[in-house]
């Protein structure tokens, strides 16, 4: 093997994945597995979180595949299942911020003209936020700070988005036959959400870079997931590569990231959108 690939190596380590009974949840768990790490998903869906211990289950061993139900909007929920993970004899080495309210545009409910920035009611704000960047600020707060009290460092990986960098492309969302002032949009929350997570990494890289804890982002492109074909005929216009991304895609970056492949890496947004950023 070679020597540097050593740094991969995540055995003995644990990682928290926020919302990781998701789509990419799922995926960054089966990055960190693949290299040996202990997971724990957490997600406020039972069902979808016992669905995918028991697809994982299928590959890697049951004892490093841990589930907890947790509300990433809820300070007692989180400090909950803090506690329950050191019962469990275990202890919190790499956070990855994944939770959000993620609208697909392959669902029946997603983007209606209460998308549009005029008409974006103020409790849809709220809950939106209170997910995406409140939940990211309050987990990183709770196993942070137990990350400083163990001593042996750790690293955060917020989850942010080709959005953190880039304005939606309105285009993308249009249907035919609507007049513009109903046209679904993506909403402003998107786009708030995820260049705050960088405004977050940046934050937490300098304050704890002495604790030996290291924060960076990772802002994926759209993945493909069934969407409808004029969507996906638009989309692939807009990106260099001419093709939206496969689920197992940033399996790579969250190795790198996650692991001391990326010991002298902190405070950065890694871009991983098939060059659509770069147009
Ligand atoms: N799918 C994409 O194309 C894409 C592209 C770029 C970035 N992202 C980002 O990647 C992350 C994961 O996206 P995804 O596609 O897997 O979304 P997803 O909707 O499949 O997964 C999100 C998960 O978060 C959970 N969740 C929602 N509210 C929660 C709460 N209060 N507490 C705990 N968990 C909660 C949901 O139950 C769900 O399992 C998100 O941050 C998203 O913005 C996704």
């Amino acid at each position: 093997m070679v020597k540097n690939l050593k740094k991969f190596n995540l055995r003995s380590k644990c990682a928290l994945i926020t919302g990781g009974a998701g789509l990419l949840g799922v995926e960054h768990a089966e990055a960190l597995l693949e290299i040996g790490a202990k997971v724990i998903l957490a997600d406020i869906n039972l069902n979808a979180l016992n669905k995918a211990k028991s697809n994982l289950s299928k590959k890697y061993s049951q004892d490093s595949i841990i589930i907890f139900v947790m509300d990433v909007t809820n300070p007692d929920s989180i400090k909950k299942v803090s506690n329950e993970i050191l019962d469990y004899g275990l202890s919190v080495d790499i956070l990855i911020n994944n939770a959000a309210i993620d609208p697909k545009v392959n669902r029946d409910n997603f983007l209606t003209e209460s998308s549009r920035f005029e008409n974006f009611l103020l409790d849809q704000w709220n809950l939106e936020v209170s997910v995406g960047l409140t939940g990211a600020f309050l987990v990183s707060q709770i196993f942070g700070a137990l990350m400083v009290k163990k001593k042996t460092g750790g690293v955060i990986l917020n989850i942010a988005s080709d959005l953190s960098v880039i304005s939606p492309d309105q285009r993308l969302y249009k249907k035919e036959g609507l007049s513009e002032d109903v046209q679904p949009v993506k909403p402003v929350t998107y786009s708030v959400i995820k260049t705050g997570l960088i405004g977050l990494t940046k934050y937490l890289s300098t304050y704890w870079a002495d604790k030996n804890i290291r924060c960076n982002a990772l802002s994926p492109g759209g993945i493909f997931n069934d969407q409808d074909d004029a969507f996906v005929k638009k989309i692939k216009n807009l990106i260099p590569q001419k093709r939206m991304a496969d689920k197992d895609e940033y399996r790579g970056a969250i190795q790198f990231l996650c692991s001391d492949a990326s010991s002298y890496m902190t405070g950065q947004n890694l871009i991983i959108d098939g060059g659509r950023s770069v147009w």
